[in-house]
């Protein structure tokens, strides 16, 4: 695991028994998760947004967290056998290379994460080949209002704490549409407001895999 990774790690392994919230956007309220579906979280975190699309999901659908964070992923199945879900499962893995094989899920959802992502491209490929054809995404996440300085964008602890890896807007709608996405919608979008060294904005967008994909 490269420099980068390790210092992501190490802050999320010490924020996953913390009380603390660290989404950026309402993606899961948008995703509409029906009985039976399949979804995947990328970036689950304590795994509360996997644990209510499996309940949402019911028996006959299951619900998958995807977290690079040992932490992160032992505090959220803890959480899920508390709840005693059998319909759930939380994976070590990172966003640029899912276990998940091709074409196996219905929605995926994620909450301020992709920003931590040094290849942003390579995780939409990756969001795009686990979709069934004409399945949704629904992401929050941040984007800079300027591309980012390269002292902080190649500076592992910023881009560890949310703000550094974020990419402009357009470069984000680029990443999405080269994946073989469709249909995109913006349903939430925050002002700009600073964050770490840079002004960013919050927003939630949406969109489905191409069909014939
Ligand atoms: C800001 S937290 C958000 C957690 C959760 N989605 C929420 O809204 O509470 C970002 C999460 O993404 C994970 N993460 C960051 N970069 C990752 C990567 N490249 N691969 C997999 N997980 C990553 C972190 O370990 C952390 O749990």
């Amino acid at each position: 695991m490269g420099t980068f990774s390790q210092t992501v790690v190490k802050r999320y392994n010490d924020l996953s028994k913390e009380d603390c919230c660290l989404s950026c956007g309402k993606a899961l309220s948008f995703a509409n998760v029906q009985a039976g579906e399949t979804c995947v979280d990328l970036g689950s975190g304590q795994g509360h947004d996997v644990l209510r699309m499996a309940i949402l999901a019911g028996d006959s659908g299951f619900s998958y967290g995807i977290d690079i964070s040992e932490g992160m992923i032992e505090t959220a199945r803890n959480n899920a056998s508390k709840l005693q879900l059998k319909n759930v499962s939380f994976i070590r893995s990172p966003l640029e290379s899912l276990t998940l094989e091709n074409n196996i899920t219905d929605v995926v959802i994620s909450n301020c994460t992709i920003n931590h992502s040094l290849d942003q491209a390579k995780v939409w490929r990756e969001i795009a080949r686990i979709l069934k054809p004409g399945g949704r995404f629904v992401v929050s996440d941040i984007y800079a209002l300027e591309q980012v300085p390269d002292e902080f964008a190649s500076d592992p602890k910023a881009v560890s704490e949310c703000w550094a890896g974020a990419v402009v807007k357009d470069m984000y709608i680029k990443h999405i549409l080269d994946a073989g996405m469709e249909h995109l919608e913006m349903l939430e979008e925050s002002l700009p407001y600073e964050k770490g060294k840079i002004r960013v904005a919050s927003f939630t967008i949406s969109g489905q895999k191409i069909s014939n994909k």
